[in-house]
């Protein structure tokens, strides 16, 4: 089939390598000129190493043809971002100007897939929007005569190759028969199990499945702050507490990262504000979490003249490079504004550092031993595998703050949960 994937990006790009494998003639849209030209000369640093020597492969071969506009296909996915606004609503620009790009091109009988996550009714709009947009589409009982869904992504960055082709997928579309023929689409490519619902659950399932992390990890961050107070070990309590066999605390950290997690929830908050109290409460204490791990550290560097605070971790997630929305880069930057310590930064996963934090003189990105040399205060902000068992590694005196909870000096464990 011919495919147009609109937008290359951690899902569009991996996609569109999927669906190229699979057989598919696929052309790859991205208005970002320097995407497609990274993606044609495969100078993609910064994706998973799993998916450059494919991209490469189907970019060779012709199978996926990166480009900057859109031109017709039989199918048509729009994998664009739907960031929040500064009302903590969903941004969908990106979705209508990706639609509109499509409208031109469009032929009966096309099918449309919008896997952007959206709030519920986007994908009626769209298929309301396209039908405005080309009335001679639409059939004598002015039903449209292409065909409209969603399917949501669902993969999980570190192992997007694998979860794009293995995970199951929600496949709703805006009537029957485009529900089937996306059904049908996915299963070209897909081996996990393709489940067909209406467009409206398929919509709410990816932000159902999103809250739902959320509030969970909201309790886990919650525990995290209260065994602090009580003078309890987190690591401990949590591990004790999943001996029950129907108990399941997650890990505790410094927030919540990535844009889905912290994102998605608020599609369903503007959607209906009155019956999201809990999904509303597990933002709030997610957010609350990384101010207190800041203040946590703040009190550590208070205990020293200007000390060297090593930040070990900046990604939102252990062992990947991602590091949007990431509470350790929120964290990082209200310590080098505050002036009062020197920042080192440890992760491994970058070259260099993002602004601003890259323009801040007191900050700089160094290898470990360095900054464990150099540092007062450790900061464990990401979990990532080079880490473990740091706690063994650190300089007698040297505090440690841990953001499931505990801050003690190195070298004396004994006061797990006790404050220097
Ligand atoms: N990253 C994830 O792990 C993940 C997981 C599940 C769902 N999602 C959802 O998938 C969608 C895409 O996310 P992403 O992480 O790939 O975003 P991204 O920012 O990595 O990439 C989006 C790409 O779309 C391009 N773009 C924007 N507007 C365009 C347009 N009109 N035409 C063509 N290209 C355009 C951008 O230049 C960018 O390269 C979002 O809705 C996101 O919430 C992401």
């Amino acid at each position: 089939m011919k495919v147009c994937v609109i937008g290359l990006g951690y899902i569009g790009f991996p996609l569109a390598v999927v669906l190229a494998r699979s057989g598919h003639r696929v052309r790859g849209v991205d208005t970002d000129t320097k995407r497609v030209e990274a993606i044609r000369s495969v100078n993609l640093e910064g994706i998973e190493p799993s998916l450059e020597a494919l991209g490469q492969e189907v970019v060779a071969s012709g199978f996926l043809d990166p480009v900057e506009t859109v031109s017709p296909a039989e199918v048509f996915v729009v994998a664009v971002p739907t960031p929040l606004d500064e009302n903590r609503r969903a941004d969908l620009s990106h979705v209508d100007r990706a639609i509109d790009s499509i409208a031109p091109h469009l032929e009966a009988g096309n099918l449309v897939v919008i896997e952007s996550t959206v709030p519920v009714g986007t994908t009626e709009r769209m298929a309301c929007r396209l039908l405005e947009k080309r009335p001679d589409l639409a059939r004598e009982d002015g039903t449209p005569s292409f065909f409209v869904a969603h399917c949501p992504e669902r993969v999980l960055p570190g192992r997007i190759f694998e979860e794009l082709t293995g995970v199951d997928r929600i496949v709703g579309g805006t009537d029957p028969e485009s529900t089937s023929r996306a059904a049908g689409f996915y299963a070209s490519f897909v081996q996990g199990t393709i489940h067909s619902t209406d467009v409206r659950t398929a919509e709410m399932c990816k932000l159902v499945e999103n809250a739902s992390r959320d509030v969970s990890i909201a309790f886990a961050n919650e525990v995290s702050m209260l065994c602090n107070r009580m003078g309890v070990d987190s690591s401990t309590l949590i591990r004790l507490a999943n001996r029950h066999p129907r108990v399941r605390i997650m890990e505790p950290g410094p927030g919540v990262g990535g844009h889905c997690i912290p994102v998605d929830p608020w599609f369903l908050v503007e959607s209906a504000p009155l019956e999201t109290r809990l999904i509303q409460s597990a933002r709030k204490v997610n957010e609350a979490k990384t101010e207190w791990v800041l203040q946590r550290i703040e009190e550590s560097v208070s205990l020293f003249e200007n000390p060297v605070v090593a930040c070990l971790g900046l990604a939102y997630k252990p062992n990947v490079n991602d590091l949007r929305e990431s509470p350790a880069v929120f964290i990082v930057k209200a310590l080098c504004a505050n002036g009062n310590c020197t920042v080192r930064i440890v992760e491994p996963h970058i070259r260099d550092l993002p602004l601003p934090l890259a323009g801040f003189a007191r900050c700089r990105l160094v290898g470990l031993e360095e900054a464990l040399a150099e540092a007062r205060v450790v900061v464990l902000l990401t979990r990532h595998r080079a880490f473990d068992g740091i706690e063994e590694r650190l300089k007698e005196g040297t505090v440690f703050v841990d953001p499931n909870g505990t801050v003690h000096e190195g070298m004396k464990k004994s006061g797990t949960g006790e404050r220097p």
